[in-house]
């Protein structure tokens, strides 16, 4: 398999999630265009109508109104599977008259929620969550006051929700993280008019209000494109253009990682707003080195450890991967899913405590059951794996591609064409 040719993406997940969501703490009415057509997004959308609004789709583009932060009270909202929508809206309701209710599926059921219930309580919300600290989600709005927190694991979500609140919390709200992640929230909450500053290691939100800008648009998602950049890295002869992608620093590290591989990649910025974007271009250009990322490297790449740990077992050598255990609570358990799943294929991935250990270059062989877990990330990963091998695997449970990129086996098909 060969991939060459120029591809677009929907609009960016992480983004499309927080337009929508910060739509129901904010004035105004807005136009957005290239929203992401991931299922995930789809999921925040429908929140906002079980919540008593309104997010219409007209002519490719979503039309969101003001809400006043007046939501259905009792409003019991089925957040699929995605831990963002379920995560940003603790935050959002925290503060909100009424009671809610946050439920999920079979996977989402069984993420942690605790993380972020934990630091809101501290500022006075009323939230419970399971005995496990996973879902069903109940939250009671109450007046908040602000709080001093430093986030104990990097996440972005749960930054995010902390923030979020704070909008609606008496005093500072101050939230150091010790690792950088994905910052689209504070960039978002910013460019809004939301009183929000970086002061002494700290991000500080004050009570403020925001207002919705008439019109955005969404860059294209670097974390869907990453499937085809990596793809084409691995596969001799390709030469790939990913059109419009957001070039955010926090979400386009793989893109150093694997030119430190030796890939060939070319980044054409093309536009600053709402955050920069343009095309990047990735080559396939020979060996492969091995590939190694540390603990402080990880919440940058957290969604492309997948198509990565793919990569890393064409390269010649030993990459690490280390302290990746936050993989072992998303969808699935992702460590688990690629020791067995590459192995299955004759891939040496090894855990050495909370570090994966992948031993390159490996064949890949087909093989006919291989398993998706309901990941979307782990399904892709497996569909490229089996681009690499010969012909004849089988992968069960590719429907939840879905999730994040319905497009991708269209998108496959192009650039084998
Ligand atoms: C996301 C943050 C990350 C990432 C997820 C999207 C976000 O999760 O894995 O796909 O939009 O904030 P964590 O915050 O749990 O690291």
């Amino acid at each position: 398999m060969k991939l060459s040719g120029t591809f677009k993406l929907a609009g960016d997940k992480s983004i499309s999630h927080r337009i929508a969501l910060l739509s129901l703490m904010a004035s105004g009415e807005c136009e957005v265009s290239n929203y992401s057509t991931a299922k995930d997004c789809m999921t925040s959308a429908q929140a906002l109508n079980s919540l008593g609004g309104v997010a219409r789709f007209s002519g490719g583009k979503l039309f969101l109104s003001s809400m006043e932060y007046r939501f259905k009270n009792g409003a019991n909202i089925d957040c699929g599977n995605s831990g963002t929508t379920m995560r940003l809206l603790m935050g959002v309701l925290a503060a909100a008259p009424g009671k809610f209710y946050l439920t999920g599926d079979e996977s989402l059921m069984r993420r942690p929620m605790e993380r972020v219930a934990k630091p809101l309580r501290e500022m006075g919300a009323n939230i419970s969550c399971a005995p496990s600290g996973t879902p069903p989600v109940t939250l009671q709005g109450d007046e908040l006051t602000g709080i001093d927190y430093t986030l104990p694991v990097p996440s972005a979500q749960l930054k995010s929700a902390i923030l979020i609140a704070g909008l609606r919390a008496e005093g500072v709200t101050r939230v150091a993280e010790p690792v950088k992640s994905r910052d689209h929230t504070e960039n978002m909450l910013k460019t809004f008019g939301a009183d929000i500053s970086f002061q002494s290691g700290a991000w500080c939100v004050r009570r403020s209000k925001i207002e919705l800008p008439s019109a955005f648009s969404v860059p294209g998602d670097p974390s869907s494109a990453a499937f085809f950049l990596c793809g084409a890295a691995m596969l001799r002869g390709s030469e790939v253009i990913a059109e419009g992608i957001l070039l955010n620093p926090t979400r386009i590290k793989f893109l150093e990682k694997i030119n430190g591989m030796g890939v060939r990649i070319e980044i054409e910025p093309k536009g600053e707003s709402p955050e920069p974007w343009g095309n990047v271009m990735s080559r396939y250009s020979g060996q492969l080195s091995p590939c190694n990322i540390t603990a402080d490297e990880l919440p940058l790449l957290v969604d492309e450890v997948p198509i990565l740990a793919l990569l890393a077992t064409q390269a010649h050598g030993v990459s690490v991967f280390q302290e990746i255990s936050e993989l072992r609570i998303k969808e699935s358990d992702r460590i688990a899913a690629l020791v067995s799943e590459l192995g299955k294929m004759g891939a040496r991935l090894q855990i050495d405590g909370s570090n994966l250990i992948i031993h390159g270059p490996c064949r890949l062989k087909s093989h006919n059951s291989l398993e998706s877990f309901g990941d979307h990330r782990i399904a892709m990963t497996l569909a490229l794996a089996c681009g690499i091998a010969d012909a004849g695997s089988e992968i069960r449970g590719l429907s939840c591609i879905s999730i994040s990129y319905p497009e991708f086996f269209d998108t496959m098909k192009e650039l084998t064409s």
